[in-house]
């Protein structure tokens, strides 16, 4: 993969971003770009709230629910953003993270992607991009949470493991146009900048709105696992703090935290 690495200045010049981006770096190689985070918010305190991590390749990349995230160097935008908050914002971060991830490629790369509860940017039936968001303690009850995001941008089929290759994609693989892994940065920051703004206020549906707008999941059937017990249902809707609520099968109706509950199926 040939992409020359990302710069600071050609991520952020002419932008005007409030929180998220207030300060860039771009680093090389590094573990994870979350567990880089984690050790500067444990050097700086809140002082690096809105910080954003870039990397070009990680050699032991997180996914959720314990799985890896592999990517070539240089082929995908791999970041983390810091977002310091004294409550519980975790599930509203991870709205607000797949709602910029769509608006951002659909702006840089006219790629349409559809979210699949609780995080996951697909294209079709392919994913495109992840979100983990992660957190350690800072202070007292604030916590520093760790918006970790991956967009598969210039991978070709080859370059995904066999495993994955009928079920990942890139940009390159869904754009009728080359792809600029710079653009797609820049319109990372400029739509998680938006996003995460817009995390306060539990009762606020507009990132519950807006994250239902991008995904075809209300109404459809699904499959959770929550504590090693399996529910089926129908979709009914997405409360922005709580999680889905879900029509079971057996009865009743049920929330589920994208925190601690994984699809089945
Ligand atoms: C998923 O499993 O879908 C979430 C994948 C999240 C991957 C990103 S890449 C940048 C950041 N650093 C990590 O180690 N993971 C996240």
């Amino acid at each position: 993969m040939s992409a020359a690495p990302l710069q600071v200045a050609a991520l952020t010049d002419g932008l005007s971003l409030r929180r998220v981006g207030r300060h860039v770096v771009c680093i090389g190689d590094c573990d994870s770009t979350n567990l880089e985070a984690a050790r500067r918010v444990a050097e700086a305190g809140r002082g690096i709230d809105g910080w954003v991590i870039f990397a070009e390749r990680q050699t032991a990349g997180r996914g959720r629910l314990g799985r890896r995230w592999d990517a070539p160097r240089g082929s995908s935008i791999l970041m983390t953003a810091i977002i310091c908050e004294p409550t519980a914002v975790a599930q509203r971060l991870v709205l607000a993270a797949a709602v910029a991830v769509c608006d951002a490629v659909q702006d840089a790369a006219h790629v349409t992607a559809a979210l699949r509860w609780p995080n996951d940017v697909y294209v079709g039936p392919r994913k495109l991009a992840g979100v983990l968001v992660e957190s350690t303690p800072i202070a007292g009850t604030e916590r520093a949470f760790l918006v970790g995001i991956g967009v598969n941008c210039l991978q070709h089929a080859a370059h995904f493991a066999p495993e994955l290759s009928a079920r990942a994609t890139s940009l390159e693989i869904e754009s009728h146009e080359p792809v600029d892994r710079v653009a797609v940065a820049r319109q990372m920051l400029t739509r998680l900048d938006e996003w995460v703004g817009r995390i306060d206020g539990a009762a606020d549906k507009t990132l519950s709105e807006a994250w239902l707008a991008r995904s075809g999941e209300i109404g459809q059937r699904i499959e959770l696992v929550r504590d090693g017990v399996q529910f089926r249902g129908t979709v009914v809707d997405l409360d922005p703090s709580e999680g889905l609520l879900v029509q079971l099968d057996g009865g009743g109706r049920a929330l589920f935290d994208p925190l601690t509950t994984r699809r089945g199926g």
